[in-house]
């Protein structure tokens, strides 16, 4: 298939792209590169021998979009380009509905007039908001009052969104992903996480701590009501992750209307056992504080993926050591990020 991918820069647009590109399908990239770098693409192109075409493109451009389209017979859409830092969210709800809600707008508007029938978008496990019972199915109640913020809101009302408009054009194929946490980095140790200033999620700053940029993770909360008194959730390796958005690409190809699906992978961490993992694989402690909870977190959170494992044949086959040992390989490598220079 030839895949437009949305947001295919970023972190885990990145990975898709590799795994799409090395499972024979063709790739063309629109991102305004608002979070990430061009670099991302030419590792993935070096690391697979093959071309990605690249536009810098904001999905608030109607007629720069409208080309892309035009010049390309797309078969499928991948749409992960959204703004996602929960807390700027808060402080700027406007722009987080503006870029994520009339970009996905524009994007569907795109795909329908130019006829391509399929179309992958980015969810995630904040739509449950407060689980009622655990593990989180797909069924699953989604009270749009228990989503938080507004980064959280956006998802859950670009899935009724994307509903509606499959429900106008029943030729028009959608999967909601539904992502957990997503960590590590290719095993080249080649691309990676690489968010700007100081990490909000736990992985990035970890590593980051690990790798001297800061100075002690501070843990978010001891007192809830989990084994060791901090926060679980359900931790996915990108690259199983990526791999979730091929073989959803084969499932849409079956004409399924709207399918939705976790992708995590059924087994819950707390904050502590993420540290203690990481310690494993930099070989360093890593110092940590406690704090207040942050508000808005909720205590524990994880999948049931069995409906990915039956409907997809999708299984995350990377377990938290792995996770631990890519991501630290990509931070060891590139302490900087993309801007690092080879050697430094
Ligand atoms: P990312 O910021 O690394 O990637 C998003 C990309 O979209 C960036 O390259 C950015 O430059 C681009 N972009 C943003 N707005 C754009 C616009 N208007 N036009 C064109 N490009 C634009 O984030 P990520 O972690 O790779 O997340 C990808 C998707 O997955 C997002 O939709 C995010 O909400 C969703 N998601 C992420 C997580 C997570 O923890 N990382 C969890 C659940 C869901
Ligand atoms: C994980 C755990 C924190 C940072 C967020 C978004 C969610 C989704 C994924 C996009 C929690 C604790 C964290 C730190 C800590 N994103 N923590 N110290 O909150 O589960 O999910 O990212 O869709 O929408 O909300 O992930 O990595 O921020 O936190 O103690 O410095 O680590 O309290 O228990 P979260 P996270």
């Amino acid at each position: 298939m030839h895949v437009l991918v949305t947001g295919g820069a970023g972190y885990i647009g990145s990975h898709t792209c590799l795994e799409l590109l090395n499972a024979g399908h063709q790739v063309t990239v629109v991102d305004n590169l608002s979070n990430s770098s061009e670099e991302s693409l030419q590792r993935v192109s070096t690391l697979t021998g093959k071309e990605i075409a690249f536009f810098r493109i904001d999905l608030l451009d109607q007629l720069g979009l409208d080309a892309v389209f035009r010049d390309n017979q797309f078969d499928a859409v991948i749409h992960f380009a959204a703004l996602k830092a929960v807390g700027e969210s808060v402080a700027k709800p406007l722009a987080y509905y503006q870029n994520n809600i009339t970009g996905t707008v524009n994007l569907c508007d795109a795909t329908q007039r130019h006829h391509v029938s399929h179309f992958v978008f980015s969810s995630s496990a904040t739509v449950y908001g407060i689980p009622r019972s655990l593990p989180l199915t797909e069924t699953s109640a989604t009270p749009m009052e228990e989503v938080t913020n507004p980064y959280g809101r956006s998802k859950l009302m670009l899935e009724y969104i994307l509903k509606d408009w499959q429900a106008s054009q029943p030729q028009t194929n959608v999967a909601l992903l539904r992502y957990f946490n997503p960590v590590g980095a290719h095993e080249s140790g080649q691309i990676g996480e690489d968010p700007n200033g100081i990490p909000n999620n736990l992985l990035p700053y970890i590593s980051q701590v690990a790798v001297g940029k800061l100075e002690r993770v501070g843990v978010f909360g001891c007192d809830y009501e989990t084994p060791d008194g901090t926060g679980v959730r359900d931790y996915i390796h990108v690259v199983d992750l990526a791999r979730g958005h091929v073989l959803a690409l084969d499932k849409l190809a079956e004409n399924p209307g709207v399918v939705t699906y976790n992708l995590g992978t059924g087994n819950g961490y707390s904050v502590l056992e993420i540290v203690a993992a990481f310690e494993r694989a930099c070989g360093k402690k890593i110092p940590f504080t406690f704090l207040d909870r942050r508000p808005g977190d909720i205590a524990v959170c994880y999948a049931d993926p069995s409906l990915a494992k039956t409907e997809l044949g999708w299984v995350a086959e990377r377990g938290i050591d792995e996770m631990c040992t890519d991501g630290w390989r990509w931070q060891s490598q590139n302490p900087s990020g993309y801007t690092t220079i080879a050697g430094s």
